[in-house]
């Protein structure tokens, strides 16, 4: 079975109505045109150069399908590597040099860079596009590739190898002489990783669902996992979601209904729980509940504390993205990829206020959480996940809030939220407050014993993936929204209905990764698995990819195609919007998610390219040799 840990994930078998009802697309066709048209700038331009005011400016030739181990992006563009897995992240007296044959040690790997990078922000250092911090996450490790031997002879100096590869990096990064390098030492750079104390608040924390034998405050965790998705908040700091956290865990033979519901197994993918008795749930049943928030760092201050945000509701969460109402409140969208589960979304108590992380250090802990449920009549509604409220009862299980997060996901059961085809980022328009969720795909969708087609999922084994919008009634508080589908993925040369799509120019599959950019454009990123490209319904879709979007008309351009079996995911801007910074993640991932360490190149050796070196996830700068802005 596929290792992509989000396809694994299909715990979801609560009673929620389905809505049999394909969509219309005629109408949903009426809908994009007047939605996105005719609203109003909602948010502030993210980008020093605005937009064009109407159409997003796409001016590069489009590339072609991607083949072979090459990144390539279009003419006129230039891409270079930075900040590789296992180079050294900038410690000041710490930095070791990378081994190419997995022998760098766990301690050496905590002060490098993590494994099989993901999001990724740019914090630029006053202003400035030529000098910044980048935060990023480091999703999962492939131990085949991360150790002398890979899982054979398993220990707990592996694990602790593992565990240091994981969490987060904030790294230094400067351009002279016209190429980005990474500033080392630097007095910013920091490895969040298993071992990194984070401050829980909101309403789980102290809770007696959080507490464990190291920590019976249920306040204070070692360590975020899995993190999946970035975002910067307008504040000046940097969100991660963690997504797949219940694949480290082991559950043995009895299994809570809880953690069955969150997708606990038997054994964890990554054998941690039998080095490290925190990752048995047997022992510490408490453990997983501490993961599955969204993270929240402070980039600025190499001393700060990383919080988990427990009132965002507890989720495989790919990440977190914020918008603004005009009195200035901060409204967090979220999702989770897992197959039927949810999208949320969360509303501050409080305003913004001026004075940057500091100043609102609370204010992601006071506020109303909501989940989202799709009709048919393209209309949709956000359901308060309020303790007490409607289903959300002491004698449903719901006892206070803080076990209304904790099990956000039985919550969302009763309140008949709608079940998804794996949301995983989202990212808001500037220019017209429409609201975009890709939903990478779900194979499940309409197979027997499973829930089946609804009109916000309307493809039954739904292999190629939808993008999903929606805009908000007033204000981005508005409880009502109208939605539409900008896109279904696909190739129309494919047989099978479901699988053809309706892209408006170069197709794609298996949209995650997405993002606003310089000059209004959507930007896409796929994550098709190793189990599927090169054959079948993917044959002619090539490598994993990022193309540019202009969200009007839904006419989609190929920018970047990336080395065999990557993923690309992560993508941030200069201010000035002309350095792109993309993420490459797990080049020659293998169908089983472990590499064999007797061939650790099989399917991949960039970037270096050494003989029988090993594949590395590694930054991508691109830019425009003319010095012009992304895109354009
Ligand atoms: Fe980590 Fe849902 O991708
Ligand atoms: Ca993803
Ligand atoms: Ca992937
Ligand atoms: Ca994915």
């Amino acid at each position: 079975m596929a290792k992509d840990f989000s396809t694994m994930e299909d715990s979801n078998r609560s009673g929620n109505p389905t809505i049999h009802e394909v969509s219309d697309p005629a109408r949903r066709l009426l809908l994009r045109g007047a939605g996105v048209l005719a609203t109003a700038p909602l948010l502030a331009p993210l980008f020093g150069c605005a937009t064009t005011g109407g159409a997003p400016r796409i001016g590069f030739k489009a590339i072609p399908p991607g083949v072979g181990d090459t990144l390539v992006v279009p003419e006129g563009y230039v891409a270079t590597t930075l900040a590789a897995w296992g180079e050294p992240a900038g410690i000041a007296g710490n930095m070791p040099a990378w081994k190419d044959d997995g022998s760098n040690t766990a301690a050496e790997q905590a002060v490098q860079m993590g494994m099989h990078h993901d999001g990724v922000e740019f914090f630029p250092l006053a202003g400035s596009s030529t000098r910044g911090l980048l935060a990023m996450n480091h999703e999962y490790t492939d131990d085949g590739l991360l150790h002398v031997g890979g899982f054979n002879n398993m220990n707990a100096e592996k694990v602790l190898k593992s565990q240091n590869a994981h969490g987060l990096a904030v790294i230094e990064v400067q351009m002279t002489g016209g190429r980005w390098q990474m500033v080392r030492p630097s007095r910013y750079a920091r490895r969040f990783t298993m071992s990194t104390p984070f401050e829980v608040r909101g309403p789980a924390a102290g809770h007696a669902m959080m507490k464990t034998g190291a920590d019976p405050t249920g306040s204070r965790v070692l360590g975020t996992l899995n993190n999946c998705a970035s975002a910067q908040t307008p504040w000046g700091t940097y969100l991660s979601g963690e997504e797949n956290f219940m694949f480290y865990f082991g559950g043995g033979d009895n299994i809570s209904a809880h953690h069955r519901r969150w997708g606990m197994r038997k054994d964890g993918f990554y054998q941690w729980e039998k080095f490290d008795a925190r990752f048995d749930a047997t022992k510490e049943a408490n453990e997983p509940n501490r993961f599955g928030w969204v993270v929240e760092v402070d980039p600025m201050d190499p001393t700060s504390t990383p919080i988990k945000r427990t009132a965002l509701g507890r989720a495989a969460h790919e990440g977190a993205w914020i918008a603004v109402t005009k009195d200035g409140r901060a409204v967090v969208y979220s999702g989770e990829d897992a197959r039927f589960e949810y999208i949320y979304k969360f509303i501050t108590r409080d305003r913004i206020a001026p004075g940057g992380a500091k100043a609102n250090r609370e204010l992601l802990d006071h506020g109303t959480l909501y989940v989202a449920r799709f009709d048919a009549d393209g209309r949709g509604r956000w359901l308060p996940m309020a303790q007490g409220q409607g289903p959300l009862t002491a004698a449903n299980g719901f006892a206070d809030q803080g076990e209304v997060v904790i099990k956000a996901r039985q919550a969302s059961d009763a309140l008949g939220a709608t079940k998804m085809d794996r949301p995983e980022w989202l990212t808001i328009d500037p220019n017209s407050g429409w609201v975009y969720c890709t939903l990478t795909n779900n194979s499940n969708r309409g197979q027997p014993n499973m829930p089946g087609v609804d009109a916000a999922n309307p493809r039954a084994n739904n292999s190629m993936g939808s993008i999903i919008r929606w805009k908000e009634d007033g204000d981005f508080d508005g409880l009502g929204f109208a939605w539409n589908h900008l896109v279904h993925a696909g190739d129309p040369a494919n047989a099978r209905a479901e699988a053809k799509g309706n892209i408006n120019g170069d197709i794609y599959a298996c949209p995650d990764g997405i993002a606003f950019g310089p000059m209004g454009v959507l930007w896409i990123q796929t994550d098709a698995h190793a189990t599927q490209m090169y054959k079948g319904e993917f044959e002619r879709i090539g490598n994993n990819q990022m193309l540019a979007c202009d969200p009007a008309t839904g006419q989609t351009r190929r920018f970047l195609t990336g080395p065999t079996n990557c993923e690309v995911t992560g993508v941030t801007f200069t201010p000035d919007g002309r350095t792109m910074f993309v993420n490459i993640q797990h080049p020659g991932e293998t169908p089983s998610d472990r590499s064999d360490p007797a061939s650790p190149g099989r399917f991949s050796r960039w970037p270096d390219f050494k003989p029988n070196g090993r594949p590395r996830s590694a930054t991508v700068v691109v830019r425009k040799l003319d010095g012009g802005i992304i895109g354009t």
